[in-house]
C-alpha cells in the first residue's frame, strides 16, 4: 500500500493559481482539495462560484471540488454542474469552525444538527450522479458526538471520509484527537484519510508508525511551509531552496497578472511567508522586515536575502 498524500483546501490561500504552479514545481500529490464553492439560493448570483475549479484553470491538476452548504436541493445542483464540468469526486465540507458559518449551521454547525444531517445526506446520495466524499470535524463542542456521526456516516456510500479529529471548538488550538481517529478506523465500514498537525516528514513517520494501516493523509498548513514535503517523505529527495525560491517568484508573477495593482500581491506574499518562513535558519528578522515592506520591490530585496543567507532547516 503505497502512501498517498492529498493537498488540504486553504481558502484564500490554495486557489487555482497556487495550485497549479505547486503542480508544476512539485508533482506528486495524489490530489489537491480546492477550497469550498458556497452556493448562493439564489442561482443567478452564482457566475463567480465556479472560476476556481473551472477546467481551463486547473489544466492537468488532479483536483476535488469542495461544497459548503446545509440545503439539500443546493448540494444536488453544485454537484450536478461539476459533474458537468468534468469532476467525478466532490466532497461536502463538515468542518468550517467559522463563526459566520457556524451560525447558518453550515461546515462544522451542521454535525450539531444530527437528526437534519441524516436527512440531507439521504437525498444527495439518493440524488447526486458522482462521488460523493465528505471532510468532517469530529463534533462541535464535545468527543462524545463522534459516535453518533460516525454512525450517520456508516449508512451511506461515502467515496472517503476525510476526519481532522478535532472540534468545532478547537479550531486549530489543542492537539488531534488520535483516539477518536483510531474510533473511525475500527468503527466505520469505508475508506478514510487522515488530516490535522502533519508538519513534517518526521510527524508523518509518526503517525504512520501509530496507524500503520492508514496510507491516506491529507496535509495543508506543513504544505505552506514546506511546499516539497511529500516529496521528502515518499521519495527521500533533498530539500531545494532554490527551488522553492523559483516557486515563489511564479506565484508572485502570477498574482501580479491575475490582481489588480500591486497591494494585493504584496498581502498574499506576506500571508504565504508567514508560514514558508520557519523552514529556514534564523528567519524572524526576515519575517519582520517582510511584515513591514510597504511595496513588493522592498520584499522581494529581503525575500531574495533569506535565501541567499539562510539554509533550509536540518532537523525536519
Ligand atoms: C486559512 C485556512 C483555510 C481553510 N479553508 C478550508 C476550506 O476551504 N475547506 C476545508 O475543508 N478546510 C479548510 N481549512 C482546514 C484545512 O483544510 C485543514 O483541515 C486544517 O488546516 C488541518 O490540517 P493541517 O493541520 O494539515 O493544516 C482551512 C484551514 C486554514 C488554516
Amino acid at each position: 500500500m503505497t502512501d498517498q498524500l492529498f493537498f488540504a483546501p486553504l481558502e484564500g490561500i490554495t486557489g487555482y493559481i497556487y495550485r497549479n504552479a505547486h503542480h508544476e514545481y512539485f508533482p506528486g500529490i495524489t490530489a489537491y482539495m480546492a477550497p469550498f464553492l458556497s452556493p448562493y439560493r439564489e442561482r443567478s448570483l452564482n457566475e463567480k462560484l465556479f472560476r476556481d475549479v473551472l477546467p481551463e484553470n486547473n489544466k492537468g491538476v488532479p483536483l476535488i471540488p469542495q461544497i459548503l452548504t446545509n440545503h439539500a436541493e443546493d448540494f444536488i445542483w453544485t454537484a450536478g454542474a461539476l459533474n458537468e464540468l468534468g469532476y467525478t469526486e466532490v466532497n461536502l465540507n463538515l468542518g468550517c469552525p467559522s463563526g459566520t458559518v457556524v451560525a447558518k449551521h453550515k461546515g462544522a454547525g451542521f454535525l450539531e444538527d444530527t437528526w437534519q444531517l441524516d436527512r440531507f445526506l439521504e437525498q444527495i446520495f439518493e440524488k447526486t450522479n458522482c462521488k460523493i466524499s465528505i471532510k468532517t470535524r469530529i463534533g462541535v463542542h464535545s468527543d462524545d458526538e463522534w459516535d453518533e456521526l460516525l454512525q450517520i456516516f456508516g449508512k451511506y456510500p461515502i467515496e472517503t471520509l476525510y476526519i481532522h479529529p478535532r472540534l468545532r471548538t478547537d479550531f486549530y488550538k489543542n492537539t488531534p484527537n488520535k483516539e477518536a481517529f483510531s474510533k473511525a478506523l475500527t468503527g466505520y465500514p469505508g475508506e478514510i484519510c487522515y488530516n490535522g498537525d502533519l508538519f513534517e516528514k518526521k510527524d508523518i513517520q509518526e503517525f504512520r508508525k501509530e496507524f500503520p494501516e492508514q496510507n491516506l493523509m491529507m496535509i495543508g498548513r506543513g504544505f505552506l511551509k514546506n511546499p516539497a514535503l511529500h516529496r521528502m517523505y515518499l521519495w527521500e529527495e533533498e530539500p531545494d531552496k532554490w527551488k522553492i525560491k523559483e516557486f515563489y517568484d511564479r506565484l508572485c508573477s502570477d498574482y501580479s497578472q491575475s490582481f489588480s495593482g500591486e497591494i494585493p500581491v504584496l498581502y498574499k506574499m506576506k500571508e504565504l511567508c508567514i508560514y514558508l518562513l520557519p523552514l529556514f535558519s534564523n528567519h524572524e528578522k526576515y519575517l519582520k522586515k517582510i511584515k513591514k515592506a510597504n511595496h513588493l520591490s522592498d520584499f522581494k530585496i529581503v525575500f531574495q536575502n533569506l535565501f541567499r543567507e539562510q539554509e533550509i532547516l536540518s532537523d525536519l
